[in-house]
């Protein structure tokens, strides 16, 4: 990988190693990508207030995200076609983050399949479920995670109709990629992928593929999402399928105030403040502006993480100093995965627990226990 200073340092390298076409599909938000974008810049211009002379010998980054011991707030967040960026990428992000003590979670439109991680990692994972037409079929992958020892159920909530990005239309996303010639020539300057992809099995959504009556091929993911997710998607559905699950779940993509309430009577253990990283609803708010309201509302009530836009540890600590009791990565995880596989995502890592330490320090505070707005400058 050569020198890695920052998660910056492994976009650029991962881009350099992925085909255009995975790597755009990491790199995009909807329409004009002004909410993708906003979920960075926002963050960056929270400020921190440096302070000195504080004994800051002794710290911790540890925190508990559901119960759960981690060392940093810091989850990796379920991201579509992840084993395109890397082959077998599902399974290598989940042993870095199981060998790291950070909770991997799992998509639904994933390539591995819930089988396939869990023969390959020895902790339970997180399984995340898109609700689609067929309840049986939801029925049956939720039957499969409580069988793979899943330890939590993430039912992402705002993705029932697909938001369009424009390069994946420009550059006809599928997988496996089609053999177009235009695709031929850019796969040509990516040979390690190739090598890759050729040594192993897992090369569609193997969660899906086999498992749903008339569905060999879903080269089109926005034709199939269209086709199968449903958009009647009500409370009523989410509060049948929490009790589908024994467990403790999730309910990801809430943005606004009165949806977090509703998410709580319905039995939300963890709320995910998220606009999908920016590829849902363009011109939404920022994950970071949106969550404050968000832990007034129901902070009190369930546990609020966020995602969007955590490039950093400096993010991190914004998100907890504005009341996050945990964060997702995606993209960061992925520009790990796609410029090194499984060391890369341990490096990610790596980085982000380091940044974080360091600010906190910097802020002259010893533990994320003592972190709060007031780190912030107003
Ligand atoms: C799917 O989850 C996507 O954002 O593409």
């Amino acid at each position: 990988m050569g020198v890695v200073a920052c998660v910056e340092d492994l976009r650029k390298q991962m881009q350099r190693r992925v085909p255009r076409m995975f790597y755009d599909y990491c790199e995009s938000g909807s329409w004009t990508e002004s909410t993708f974008e906003a979920n960075e810049t926002d963050l960056q211009a929270i400020k921190f207030r440096q302070r000195v002379a504080i004994d800051v010998s002794e710290r911790s980054t540890a925190m508990k995200m559901l119960g759960q011991d981690v060392p940093m707030p810091v989850a990796l967040a379920p991201t579509g076609l992840t084993g395109m960026q890397h082959a077998d990428g599902e399974i290598l992000a989940a042993q870095a983050a199981e060998a790291f003590g950070v909770p991997f979670t799992l998509s639904t439109m994933s390539i591995c399949s819930i089988e396939d991680v869990a023969a390959n990692t020895s902790k339970p994972f997180w399984f995340q479920l898109y609700v689609m037409r067929d309840r049986n079929f939801i029925r049956n992958l939720v039957e499969r995670a409580k069988a793979a020892n899943c330890s939590a159920l993430m039912i992402t909530l705002d993705l029932q109709i697909m938001g369009q990005r424009h390069k994946d239309i420009r550059n006809g996303l599928s997988a496996p990629p089609k053999l177009t010639l235009r695709n031929i020539a850019n796969l040509a300057t990516k040979p390690s992928w190739c090598l890759g992809m050729l040594g192993t099995k897992r090369r569609q959504f193997r969660n899906i593929v086999g498992h749903v009556e008339g569905v060999k091929d879903m080269s089109s993911l926005a034709n199939w999402t269209t086709s199968q997710f449903d958009p009647r998607l009500s409370w009523e559905d989410v509060a049948e399928i929490r009790r589908m699950w024994d467990g403790k779940v999730i309910l990801k993509g809430i943005l606004d105030a009165e949806d977090a309430k509703q998410a709580v009577n319905v039995g939300a253990d963890v709320i995910v403040v998220s606009n999908h990283g920016g590829r849902q609803l363009d011109g939404a708010a920022s994950s970071i502006a949106a969550l404050p309201a968000i832990v007034d509302a129901v902070g009190d009530k369930t546990e609020v993480w966020m995602d969007g836009g955590i490039r950093t540890g400096q993010d991190v600590l914004r998100a907890v100093a504005l009341g996050a009791r945990g964060t997702l990565i995606g993209r960061a995880f992925l520009y790990g995965l796609g410029a090194g596989g499984r060391a890369g995502v341990t490096r990610v890592l790596e980085i982000l627990h380091k940044e974080l330490d360091l600010t906190m320090a910097l802020c002259g505070r010893s533990n994320l226990s003592e972190v709060d707005d007031t780190i912030l400058l107003k």
